[in-house]
């Protein structure tokens, strides 16, 4: 029940366009790229490689693999999230990333709408990741894509 309120409200929240700016590496982006070879992908990393990394990319695109793409990459999507929920609101944030995998709906997402839509809907992931496993992925996705200072609200 607490969900499906969560849901109804979640529909209210402004779709706001990712301000994703293609092939301009940013000073985030770089010390992503450090991090990410200096130390042992997490548990939560290595979920999210194996059940969400197929369609939803973990690098900036190229101007030529935007036309390719099959969903918003990772980043696009967790900076959204975070700049809808604020820090406070982290447990949200998180709430939203479990119940969205199991149940997505373009109307409840955080990222542009027409964008979405032109990727077509996610598949429903349930029976094929756990509650567990998406506990990890969601921090793995919240801790690791910071805004930008400009994103920042
Ligand atoms: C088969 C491809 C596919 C897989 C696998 C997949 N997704 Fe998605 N996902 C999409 C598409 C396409 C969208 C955008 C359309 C939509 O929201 O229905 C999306 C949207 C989302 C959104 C909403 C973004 C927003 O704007 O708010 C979240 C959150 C998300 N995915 C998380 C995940 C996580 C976490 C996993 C792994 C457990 C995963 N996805 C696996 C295709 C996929």
């Amino acid at each position: 029940m607490r969900a499906f309120f969560y849901l109804l409200t979640a529909i209210n929240i402004t779709l706001i366009s990712c301000s994703q700016n293609p092939g301009n590496p940013t000073a985030e982006n770089k010390t992503q790229i450090k991090k990410e070879s200096s130390s042992q992908p997490s548990e939560g990393e290595l979920l999210f490689d194996n059940k969400c990394n197929v369609c939803h990319i973990k690098t900036k695109p190229t101007p030529k693999e935007i036309k390719t793409l099959s969903a918003p990459p990772i980043s696009c999507v967790a900076r959204q999230i975070k700049k809808d929920f604020s820090d406070k609101d982290i447990e949200d944030a998180k709430t939203f990333i479990l119940n969205y995998v199991f149940f997505p709906d373009i109307t409840k997402a955080h990222c542009d709408t027409l964008r979405l839509k032109s990727f077509g809907a996610m598949p429903s992931l349930k029976g094929s990741v756990t509650e567990d496993e998406l506990d990890l992925i969601a921090d793995y996705i919240l801790e690791n894509y910071p805004l930008t200072e400009k994103e920042k609200p």
